[in-house]
């Protein structure tokens, strides 16, 4: 199974989101190949739009087809209680399959800490949701429940620079992951530079941020052989 995350992050109002919907569903309409692949579990496509989208989106798309589901991109760290403002797994439930936690600018902006990190990941499972861990390098931490894991070194996100397969491979290799561990790659990955990853079987999938908020980019990084 190979994963492709869209991570829209702070982007996008609900007109345009609807948008890239309409324009990423026509074009997977008529492929039937990839459709094939989504049907049979080869694939699973994950879109995280900002909190607000995801219930209309999910609605109205949630069930056109099989491995397409939609994310969060984060959640709270609290469970249930007076934190005005706080987004939480519970509030999620039921809405998404998997979030994205940890992720970079979460722990360079909200000042997030591993210790956060590891609770939110608890309160994810509890509420049925598959949290995908972003760690920066091998230094973040990777509680033992972790099944999914983002790597993305800060230097390649958004700025057009990314890290060869190889290395991406000698990192997991260092982490001594179990095996049933899903290990993605994220860092200016594009519809150019996709097909140097996915032959890889020990790079799962690619979560991409950039250019994933345009459809056609996107619906290409997923088609690239
Ligand atoms: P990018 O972002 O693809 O724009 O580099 C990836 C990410 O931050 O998840």
């Amino acid at each position: 199974m190979k994963y492709f995350v869209a991570n829209w992050k702070a982007r996008k109002n609900l007109n345009e989101a609807y948008q890239w919907m309409e324009i990423f569903l026509s074009k997977l309409k008529t492929n039937k190949n990839l459709k094939h692949k989504l049907n049979i579990n080869q694939l699973k496509i994950i879109i995280c739009p900002p909190f607000p989208f995801i219930h209309p989106l999910k609605q109205k798309y949630g069930e056109v087809q099989t491995n397409l589901v939609f994310g969060a991109q984060d959640l709270s760290s609290f469970d249930e209680g007076s934190y005005t403002g706080e987004v939480t797994a519970k509030t999620l439930q039921g809405l998404v399959n998997f979030v994205i936690l940890g992720h970079s600018e979460r722990r360079k902006y909200f000042g997030e800490t591993d210790k956060m990190i590891e609770k939110k990941i608890l309160l994810a499972k509890k509420h049925g949701i598959e949290p995908i861990l972003c760690i920066r390098d091998k230094h973040d931490l990777i509680p033992n429940q972790t099944k999914i894991i983002a790597y993305e070194p800060v230097y390649a996100i958004g700025t057009g620079s990314n890290e060869s397969p190889e290395e991406i491979i000698q990192l997991r290799e260092k982490l001594s992951l179990i095996e049933e561990t899903v290990f993605l790659y994220g860092g200016s990955v594009d519809e150019k530079n996709a097909k140097k990853y996915l032959p890889y079987g020990k790079i799962d999938g690619l979560l991409i941020g950039g250019a994933s908020l345009d459809a056609l980019r996107f619906y290409r990084i997923i088609t690239t052989e």
